[in-house]
């Protein structure tokens, strides 16, 4: 019976600390605090609207892309973490979220991409900064611990 208590801690563990210190982690990701209201001139720059909705801003004078806009905000949305919210706006095919299967319009490519327009040769790394400090609140995300300067420390 010990036995298997160590061999089950023994195994957890290292599953644990494979999730936390993995190539694949998180850990370590930072990005200076942005400011939120530079955020929001982002958001309507690259009318992101065109394709989502976002409680408290519409704008009709967009030619929009689908039927039901995507939403974007909220609680029911898919993204969790601060480390997913950055990765939908510069990676928008990673991990695709499953709401597909509910929006019954092809928000993805034929090869399975997603629809979403990449902004990764336009959107400046400021911008996006400002743009996840404007979007971070909309969504009950963890926040993410920023950068203190001055104590900084590798990993
Ligand atoms: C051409 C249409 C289009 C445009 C323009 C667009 N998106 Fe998207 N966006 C999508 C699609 C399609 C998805 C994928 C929905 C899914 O399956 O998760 C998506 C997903 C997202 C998600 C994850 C959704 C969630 O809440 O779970 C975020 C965040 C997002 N987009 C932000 C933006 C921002 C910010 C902009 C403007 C800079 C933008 N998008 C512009 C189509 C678009």
């Amino acid at each position: 019976m010990k036995t298997l208590i160590w061999f089950t801690a023994i195994i957890l563990i290292s599953v644990m600390a494979a999730c936390s210190y993995g190539p694949d982690s998180t850990k370590g990701f930072s990005l200076p605090a942005g400011n939120e209201a530079t955020g929001e001139k982002v958001f309507m720059k690259y009318q992101c609207q065109a394709c989502h909705s976002l409680k408290g801003y519409a704008d009709d004078s967009l030619i929009k892309e689908f039927d039901t806009p995507i939403p974007l905000g909220g609680t029911s949305s898919m993204v969790k973490t601060y480390a997913q919210l950055v990765t939908s706006v510069i990676n928008p095919s990673h991990k695709l979220a499953p709401r597909s299967r509910y929006i019954d319009e092809k928000i993805t490519n034929e090869d399975g991409s997603s629809k979403m327009r990449v902004f990764n040769d336009v959107m400046t790394v400021q911008e996006l900064i400002d743009l996840v400090a404007f979007l971070q609140p909309k969504y009950k995300v963890e926040p993410i611990t920023y950068t203190h300067y001055g104590q900084y420390r590798m990993l």
